[in-house]
């Protein structure tokens, strides 16, 4: 979603922010723009519907010009999805207040903003864009008295919605201010320089010390200092946090696509997030972010897990694992039927959030509604330091480390690691024997190796992918844990490739979608070893029956499946809770594989956003 990023310093600003908006291009976005200043104390902007190289070429004509404004030491930049307005270069953001001497680049919606851009007009003022986000550059040059920081305060109480947004001033050439409500707003401390952005892999390459602020927060930013206060102009302290990654983490290194990369990081993700949490020696497993005793968890009595995507579809399975490993009845919402169905929060239920980004707009909903409801709240994320990490207190981290792909991959198969081992440690302070719980931890341990045998086999699958990226349709058909797994398959390959996909469970097929099978759709099927397989290939024949092609995801070594399909991917042999995590690889190969053959744009697919911070 959008991306902000402002620098203040003795380095070429709009070089900064032009690699910072780069690092920002994976959150999705369909246009982008730059302020700074220029030489005679007035702001420039460049703006570009597109991308940011093209932005980047237009920048580099102006300042060819103008070489003073190359020299700036101040500036910020932005990459807009659309929502207020279509991506033009009008709409655009930095927005310039009607005078020229304020800028603003806004991420969030502000939902009063028809109301103050009716009073403004009324009072003369003239709007350039169709934007919610002008209105407060608008609102700060009229509240301006000589004091930025006191400008943008004025403003920003007018406002009803959601914002970080980073202002510059022609009047204040070493100065930035931002704000947060409910949208990312970090500080990057540097040496004789300050950036802020909106998700730290924007500020990575030039410095590791973060401060991230909270809702209601305003810093103002000099190239050697940053003062935060609140909205009301109180002080506020906030410590700075080291980020533990580094900028290697979030470069292609070789591979074609970050999506790519990814699905091959699986078995080292896999390995972090197993890391120090599988205790063999007695028999369950230690998660210390839940900051719960054995007292705690056996309180206990349900999960409610709201999340939306991919994080979704992983929580389906961790109520599959809640259910059956730790006898705790389970809830999976989408976040935001969660909040908006005024949910029923018993005292000893505890809801889970689950967000690899943890910026999710309705998830973060779902988790304030939760924690005002007073439920117990844990947030499983992977980006560390994240709104809905914080804000739930507790939780588990995946350490899957940075997932920059727009398609969520190594972030899926983690999430259902570490709910399994959340399940391990629930079910030991109830019925879950230390035998099981040990034959489950030696295969959570061996998930690495799982997940590389499936990497391994990227040729073959590639050569289905090329027998099958024609087709404009696909389903994909499970059951049991199989039905979460093909849910995500379909996700998958509709978002990066564009083929209509649809997951449903292999019994629900008959019931309706089976009326639209013929030749030219085929037909994935995911069905290792596993209590409800003989059933799944009764499925499969009935897809067959009506010539739809069968590509089967089954276990090595399982004779039963060739007889019954087309083309056969196969998965490791395991125990059956875990095979969504080979399945959901495989998946996520043929779909790469897919979208690569139709020339699709992988790693920022049309339309979607790496971080979705809107409702
Ligand atoms: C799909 C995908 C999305 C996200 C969803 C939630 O590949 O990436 O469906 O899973 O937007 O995002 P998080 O997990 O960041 O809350």
């Amino acid at each position: 979603m959008c991306g902000i990023i402002g620098y203040a310093g003795h380095k070429s600003a709009a070089n900064v922010v032009v690699a910072g908006l780069k690092r920002l291009e994976y959150r999705g976005y369909d246009s982008a723009g730059i302020a700074l200043l220029n030489g005679g104390g007035s702001l420039l902007t460049v703006k570009t519907p597109g991308k940011v190289t093209e932005l980047e070429a237009e920048l580099g004509a102006m300042l060819a010009e103008k070489t003073e404004a190359g020299k700036s030491g101040l500036a910020i930049g932005h990459t807009r999805w659309a929502t207020h307005g279509e991506p033009t270069q009008l709409n655009a953001h930095p927005h310039l207040s009607p005078n020229g001497n304020f800028a603003i680049a806004h991420n969030g919606i502000i939902e009063n903003y028809l109301a103050i851009r009716d009073r403004l007009i009324s009072k003369g003022h003239e709007f350039r864009s169709e934007t919610d986000s002008e209105t407060i550059a608008h609102l700060i040059e009229e509240a301006y008295e000589g004091d930025l920081q006191a400008a943008v305060v004025t403003a920003l109480k007018q406002l009803e919605g959601t914002y970080g947004v980073i202002v510059i001033s022609a009047m204040h050439p070493d100065t930035l201010v931002a704000a947060r409500s409910g949208s990312p707003i970090a500080i990057g401390i540097g040496d004789g320089e300050t950036l802020i952005a909106s998700d730290v892999s924007a500020l990575i390459s030039h410095t590791k010390r973060v401060v991230y602020l909270d809702d209601g927060d305003v810093v103002t930013v000099t190239p050697d200092n940053f003062d935060i206060v609140s909205l009301k102009d109180v002080p506020v302290t906030r410590g700075a946090t080291e980020i533990d990654w580094d900028i290697e983490e979030i470069e292609k290194g070789g591979f074609e696509h970050f999506m790519l990369k990814e699905i091959y990081e699986q078995p080292a993700a896999l390995t972090n997030a197993l890391r120090g949490r599988l205790v063999h020696k007695d028999q369950t497993t230690k998660l210390s972010g839940m900051q719960m005793g054995p007292a705690d968890l056996a309180h206990i009595d349900r999960f409610i897990i709201a999340a939306c995507g991919t994080s979704l579809y992983a929580g389906m399975v961790g109520k599959y694992y809640l259910e059956d490993f730790a006898s705790i009845p389970t809830d999976v919402l989408q976040a935001a039927e969660f909040r908006d169905r005024n949910p029923i929060i018993q005292r000893d239920s505890c809801m889970l959030a689950i967000s690899q980004s943890g910026e999710t707009a309705d998830t973060l909903a779902a988790l304030r509604e939760a924690i005002r409801k007073g439920a117990t709240v844990m947030g499983l994320c992977n980006v560390v330091g994240s709104t809905i990490a914080r804000e739930a207190g507790r939780g588990v981290y995946l350490h899957a480390g940075p997932e920059i792909g727009v398609a969520s991959t190594k972030s899926f198969t983690c999430q259902v690691a570490v709910l399994a081992m959340m399940s391990v440690l629930l079910g030991r302070t109830r019925r879950l024997s230390a035998e099981a719980a040990s034959r489950m931890i030696a295969e959570l341990a061996r998930l690495p190796e799982l997940a590389q045998a499936v990497i391994d086999q990227e040729p073959s699958i590639l050569s289905i992918a090329e027998k099958y990226a024609h087709c404009e349709h696909a389903f994909f058909i499970g059951r049991g844990y199989m039905y979460p797994a093909v849910l995500e398959g379909a996700l998958k390959l509709k978002e990066i490739s564009y083929i209509h996909a649809e997951g449903y469970h292999a019994a629900e097929l008959k019931h309706g979608p089976i009326a639209l099978l013929n030749e030219d759709i085929p037909v994935i099927v995911a069905v290792p070893e596993s209590a409800g397989k003989a059933k799944t290939i009764g499925n499969m024949q009935e897809c067959r029956a009506r010539k739809s092609p069968v590509i089967a995801i089954a276990t090595e070594g399982d004779t039963d499946i060739a007889a019954h399909c087309d083309d056969l991917i196969t998965v490791p042999r395991c125990q059956e809770f875990l095979a969504p995590i080979p399945v959901v690889i495989a998946e996520q190969l043929f779909a790469y594989h897919v979208a690569r053959l139709r020339g699709c744009e992988i790693d920022q697919p049309k339309n979607l956003a790496k971080s979705v911070t809107v409702e």
